[in-house]
């Protein structure tokens, strides 16, 4: 099986590469290199003989020719994924998480590709103050971040529904672990911990996150990719319900910084207060979370702990403009 894998040089999408690889998959892999997407995420299958890389953009359909031919599968990681930079500024994600994933569609379609893979978010429901969603829960995304991802979500229905594409979509929820890009919570605060920086909490900390570990999600994708049913949807959740607060303290705990770093900032706008995901449906094909969130959230700080080639420097770079504009003043 020959996959085009696009979004391989970002946080999951290196690790669904290296996953795939392992089980005998050839993999393409198409990748902008956006400020997240970063070649040290894959260095260490640069040279197997079933990876080639293609510098390109999803919403680019020369590029996406190129890179597709010889497919059997697309997995679509390809996106702008973070929430505050959606408010900042929506317009990439827009043109990424919507066009690219229709361009991304047609190329398929024209190239007769077996199976299409979207990785979506549980943040295309919204928010739920009691029980979990299930696939079936109508779409309510708060954040333009996750707009735009509810925007690629009904591309892909639309397709199988017009066009008889065959296509799955998961819809993952937090996910944690190496080579995450320090703005996300748990390695902005990992790092933050490290550096002695303050640890920058929004509102009360009371709000509600469902965490998975990398590996974990990626095992969910190829379950749902290899046995999934055409036109379906699978919740990819850990089941780690944690206020944000909370992992806030064990970041403290585990880098033994001074606990005198948290500060309570202003809110983010629009803030989703809680996310849960009922797994059943993927449970049924045979999928399980493997592990437990404290020996991962503990190996995790690890990798951030030995690994400060990797993360400074990016902390170095664009990164500061954007964390000025993000933090300054808030
Ligand atoms: P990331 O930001 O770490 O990586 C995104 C990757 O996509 C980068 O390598 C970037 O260069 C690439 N990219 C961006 N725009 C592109 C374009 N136009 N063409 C080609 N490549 C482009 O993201 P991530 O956290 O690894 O998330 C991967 C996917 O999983 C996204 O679709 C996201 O919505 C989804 N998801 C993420 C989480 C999470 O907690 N991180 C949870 C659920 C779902
Ligand atoms: O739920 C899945 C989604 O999880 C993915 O689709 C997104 O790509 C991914 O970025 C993530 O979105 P969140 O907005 O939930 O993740 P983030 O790490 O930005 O924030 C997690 C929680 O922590 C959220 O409630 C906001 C809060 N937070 C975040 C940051 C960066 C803070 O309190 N302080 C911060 O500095």
């Amino acid at each position: 099986m020959k996959i085009l894998v696009t979004g391989g040089c970002g946080f999951i999408g290196s690790a669904f590469v290296r996953m795939a690889l392992a089980r005998g998959a050839e993999v393409v892999n198409l990748d902008k290199l956006t400020y997240a997407g970063n070649p040290a995420n894959v260095a260490d299958v640069a040279g197997n003989p079933g990876y080639a890389f293609v510098h390109g953009d999803i919403a680019d359909p020369d590029a996406v020719a190129g890179a597709i031919a010889g497919c059997d599968v697309v997995v679509n990681f390809a996106a702008e994924s973070h929430v505050d930079r959606s408010i900042l500024d929506p317009r990439e994600f827009i043109r990424t998480d919507v066009e690219g994933t229709a361009t991304l569609l047609a190329a398929a379609r024209d190239a007769g590709v077996a199976r299409f893979v979207q990785v979506s978010t549980d943040e295309v429901y919204g928010s739920i103050h009691d029980g979990s969603f299930r696939e079936t829960d109508p779409l309510r995304p708060s954040s333009p971040y996750s707009a735009s991802k509810a925007g690629g979500d009904m591309q892909v229905l639309a397709w199988h529904h017009t066009y008889g594409m065959d296509a799955v979509i998961t819809r993952g929820s937090n996910t944690f672990g190496p080579r995450q890009y320090p703005e996300k919570l748990i390695p902005l605060f990992v790092t933050n911990a490290f550096e002695g920086l303050e640890l920058p909490v929004y509102g009360d900390g009371m709000q509600v996150r469902d965490w998975i570990f990398v590996d974990d999600h990626c095992a969910g994708i190829w379950t749902a990719m290899r046995d999934g049913v055409a036109g379906e949807v699978y919740n990819v959740g850990g089941g780690h319900e944690l206020p944000n607060i909370a992992i806030t303290r064990r970041v403290i705990e585990l880098t033994g910084c001074d606990p005198a770093l948290v500060r309570h900032v202003t809110d983010r706008p629009g803030h989703d207060r809680r996310y849960s995901l009922d797994t059943t449906k993927l449970r049924g094909l045979g999928w399980t979370p493997a592990r437990s969130f404290d020996e991962a959230l503990g190996e995790t700080v690890g990798w951030y702990r030995d690994r400060r080639d990797w993360w400074e420097p990016i902390k170095s770079g664009e990164y500061r403009a954007y964390y000025e504009a993000q933090y300054g003043g808030r």
